[in-house]
């Protein structure tokens, strides 16, 4: 088969959080179940930087605002999958991230920004693409930044041929960004006006990206099965519930695989001490060089809680700083924090560290080494979101034994068995589930998985029942290549 997954970030090229870590892995899978796979992206500084054997493939032309852009054909770094990156000098080579400038704010343009990545993923898929020996059978779009292209390849396909046309699949990695902007950006994307309606582009007045992917969509998933079920109610769905829940029937939910070449404690390279669940001995002194490094007291015994997130309402760190105090009066623990987002999260988070200065240490920024140091040197990682589409720092606290503490919602339930009696006895616990999402659950919890860790003989089993679970991409590979042999059988035309 080929495929064309369009994405607006990819580790190790570009990465602010987990849509990364799966563009840059997920494809990778793909690839080695034998289909032809290309990534489409765009030309942000880094990645023309660190794509290799680079080469100019095509011209697109006539786009709207900014006339040609160039298609520069090249690799991944380390998997070699094909990469296709949009080189535009105006929309995408300025200093900053990829949707916003240094200082944080989105950038005004994103709306152009991403409309073109849509608009050339559906042009590079049309009919008259002007790599006519290598036209996708199957669009995969990633979250609203590619929520146009199935709009896109609606209004450009020719309806007479619609069956044999390319199918489009979009999947939901988070609701709640959904790429809303002023009526006025559809006339700039040149998107037609009939489709600004309920049935269509609109969302109370405005355009949306990521009602567009769903409405347009061939085929929907979302990054877990509980998440699939979640977006279909008031709580969860962000104002899309209903949309949702009409094609409720045609949403499959497929768990992240982990990049297990870039997480694996055996072989990563920023650990000084690798381990395995044979020899856990590296853990402990990965454990020390991290306290050491942080400032922190050294001391094996106590027990080292991590934390590594965006610090944004969804990750329900504010629970953790609410309970803190109790947390470190009633037990022998040390807190990391690496992270950046919302200032007041940030703030409360350097007080605390100034509070406690022996047993918390923060970190603000992103660090990708130390990323990786922390969930090798935590005994427990921490993770209460209020939702989560599926999160991957669980599924890497299980591989590297720092069993999670996670809130039971999308992924994080769908990978972390609670430990209790019967999951000890029959070795299936991997972490720790809290009942509800509040302070006081964060508290018990994190307390149960406290007394678990002084329990050597408890806490070998809880370690190495998440260190040897299989959490590759092979088998959520193989759900998706299901679900686009589906597409391209079907005959429903969109
Ligand atoms: P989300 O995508 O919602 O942020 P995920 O758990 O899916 O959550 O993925 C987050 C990814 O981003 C993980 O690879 C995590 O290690 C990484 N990450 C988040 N914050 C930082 C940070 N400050 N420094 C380094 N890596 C980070
Ligand atoms: C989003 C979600 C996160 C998920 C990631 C990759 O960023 O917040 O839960 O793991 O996408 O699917």
């Amino acid at each position: 088969m080929r495929i064309l997954f369009v994405t607006s970030e990819a580790f190790p090229l570009i990465k602010t959080g987990g849509l990364a870590d799966v563009s840059g892995s997920f494809p990778a899978a793909l690839r080695k179940l034998n289909n032809d796979i290309r990534i489409l992206i765009p030309g942000y500084p880094a990645v023309l930087d660190k794509i290799l054997n680079s080469s100019h493939l095509c011209t697109l032309s006539n786009l709207p605002k900014v006339g040609d852009v160039q298609i520069i054909l090249g690799e991944m770094p380390d998997s070699g999958v094909p990469v296709m990156a949009i080189k535009s000098a105006v929309l995408y080579e300025r200093d900053g991230g990829p949707y916003a400038d240094v200082n944080g704010n989105d950038w005004e343009d994103n709306p152009i920004r991403f409309g073109i990545l849509s608009l050339v993923a559906a042009r590079l898929s049309a009919e008259d693409s002007p790599l006519n020996d290598w036209i996708p059978h199957i669009v995969h779009c990633n979250d609203w930044q590619t929520g146009l292209t199935p709009a896109y390849m609606h209004f450009m396909h020719d309806t007479r041929k619609k069956i044999d046309q390319p199918k489009s699949l979009l999947t939901i990695h988070n609701m709640a960004f959904q790429g809303c902007y002023p009526a006025k950006w559809l006339a700039a994307l040149d998107l037609p006006s009939e489709s600004f309606q309920l049935d269509g582009l609109e969302y109370y007045g405005q355009l949306s990206f990521l009602k567009a992917g769903i409405f347009y969509a061939n085929g929907i998933s979302t990054a877990s099965p509980t998440y699939a079920k979640e977006i279909q109610t008031d709580e969860y769905g962000f104002g899309l519930q209903g949309l949702i829940a009409k094609r409720s029937h045609e949403i499959r939910g497929i768990l992240n695989g982990v990049d297990t070449r870039e997480w694996n404690p055996s072989t990563d390279q920023y650990l000084h001490a690798p381990y395995d669940f044979k020899k856990m001995r590296g853990k402990a002194k990965n454990k020390k060089l991290l306290q050491a490094r942080l400032g922190l007291a050294v001391d094996t015994k106590t027990v080292l809680l991590g934390v590594v997130s965006r610090l944004t309402h969804q990750k329900g760190l504010d629970l953790l700083l609410e309970c803190a105090d109790k947390l470190f009066l009633d037990n022998d623990c040390q807190l990391v924090v690496l992270g950046s987002g919302e200032e007041n999260l940030q703030r409360g988070f350097e007080e605390l560290a100034k509070k406690y200065p022996q047993r918390v240490s923060v970190n603000i920024g992103y660090n990708e080494e130390l990323s990786h140091q922390i969930m090798a040197g935590s005994d427990i990682f921490i993770m209460p979101s209020r939702f989560e589409p599926c999160g991957l720092n669980q599924m890497y606290g299980l591989l590297y034994g720092t069993p999670p503490v996670v809130s039971n919602t999308g992924g994080l339930a769908d990978s972390v068995i609670d430990t209790n009696q019967e999951t000890i006895h029959n070795k299936t616990a991997t972490g720790f589930v809290m009942k509800s999402i509040d302070t006081c659950q964060l508290l018990a919890t994190i307390s149960r998985a406290i007394e678990s860790f002084n329990d050597p003989k408890i806490w070998k089993i809880i370690k190495k029942n998440g260190m040897q679970q299989n959490l590759d991409w092979s088998e959520s590979a193989l759900g998706y290549q299901e679900m686009y042999c589906a597409l391209i059988q079907s005959k429903e035309i969109k």
